[in-house]
């Protein structure tokens, strides 16, 4: 079956991050469509029979062997591609990195850091114009180029798949997907609509597996061209991924079946240089999940009288406090100490990495 343009520039783009920049530091690849194929570009006119990525790799590597440096790639009847060195200082510089549910919370924190140590952000969420200004909100601190908010709900592979196109016409790609997008929604299974458990599978387990599914086969792309070229899959999963959750078994499953995922996948996209790992944060106490002051966890069990004795939110801030061995809750500092450790080292994959100050231990 021939491919699709979409599909081509998904090939195209990637791979010409990892032949002109090399496999540790890709440059970044802008798609336009109407780049003249002047004296200052390669064409590149790819064979019918180019219809693999494999194939497309093969042509882009003579091409450019040929040629030598680089700046603009024509090829007819798909587009052109115009690269530029990668930006940023830092542990994860020039990267790309698409982080889901990043309008708010923990995700706009990673997002954040991510930038912060040299990569560019793509925020995607399902409050599109959340994520768009936290965007703006990087770029005035970073500089330009350096994110780019998008509307994702990963409940909706068609929406997953117009993001991930975005970013790759803009960057040529991704390196690190953080699968961060979540819900929860607690209550005893004697009463729990079947309604909430299908909509806290959907986002945090059925979600998981669709944005790896949209990701895997563009991060495979820089493997094929240079071998040398790894890539990340990170899923922010939950010390309720480890342990179960009293009346909170939706969120549980979801995240315990996120483990499953996380192991299996990286049994499969090793071959295509992508480690896939599972960070599973203990309580984040200071992120609006618990602190909003009108729909937080804090004032859901002060009303409900979760916490036996407690009269304030600090009662029962306290008491949570306490179940942690650390005497204290987990920060988005924390979970980037994991993220960044993740993908800085190179002999990992499949792993559930525990950030909870000891409250969830491994056996
Ligand atoms: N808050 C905690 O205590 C805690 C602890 C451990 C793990 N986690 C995990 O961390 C992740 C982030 O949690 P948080 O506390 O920052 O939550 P949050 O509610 O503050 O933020 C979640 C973000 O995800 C977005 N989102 C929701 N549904 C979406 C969808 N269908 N598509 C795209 N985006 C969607 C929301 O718009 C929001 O911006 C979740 O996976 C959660 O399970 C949270």
């Amino acid at each position: 079956m021939s491919m699709t343009k979409r599909e081509k520039i998904h090939v195209i783009a990637p791979a010409l991050r990892v032949l002109l920049g090399g496999p540790v530091r890709p440059w970044r690849v802008r798609f336009d469509v109407d780049a003249p194929a002047d004296s200052d570009a390669v064409v590149v006119d790819l064979p019918a029979e180019a219809e693999t990525p494999g194939k497309i790799v093969l042509c882009l590597q003579a091409a450019i062997n040929a040629v030598g440096q680089v700046r603009r790639v024509v090829v007819p009847g798909v587009g052109g591609f115009c690269a530029s060195e990668p930006l940023g200082e830092g542990r994860v510089a020039g990267k790309i990195a698409v982080v889901t549910g990043s309008a708010r919370g923990l995700g706009l924190e990673i997002a954040q850091g991510l930038a912060a140590e040299g990569a560019t952000v793509v925020l995607a969420d399902i409050r599109a114009d959340g994520a768009k200004k936290a965007a703006k909100a990087i770029v005035a601190e970073h500089g330009p180029g350096r994110a780019m908010g998008a509307a994702m709900d990963v409940t909706d592979p068609a929406s997953i798949a117009a993001a991930m196109d975005e970013t790759v016409r803009a960057f040529g790609g991704l390196d690190v997907l953080v699968s961060n997008a979540g819900v929860l929604k607690a209550q005893s299974v004697k009463t729990q609509p079947v309604e909430e458990f299908r909509f806290v599978t959907a986002v945090n387990y059925t979600g998981y597996f669709l944005c790896v599914q949209q990701a895997a086969p563009i991060l495979s792309v820089g493997h094929a061209a240079d071998e040398a070229y790894t890539s990340d899959i990170l899923q922010i999963n939950s010390k309720s991924g480890l342990a179960g959750s009293n009346r909170n078994a939706a969120y549980a499953g979801s995240k315990f079946g996120g483990v499953g995922l996380t192991q299996s996948f990286a049994l499969e996209l090793i071959e295509d240089g992508t480690k896939v790992n599972s960070i599973c944060p203990g309580n984040f106490f200071d992120g609006p999940l618990w602190s909003d002051p009108d729909h937080g966890l804090f004032v859901q069990y002060l009303r409900t009288g979760k916490v036996p004795g407690a009269k304030t939110l600090d009662d029962v801030r306290r008491a949570y406090e306490q179940k942690v061995p650390m005497k204290r809750g987990c920060t988005a500092k924390d979970v980037m100490q994991a993220v960044l450790y993740l993908i800085e080292q190179q002999y990992e994959t499949g792993q559930a990495v525990p950030v909870t100050g000891g409250q969830v231990m491994l056996s």
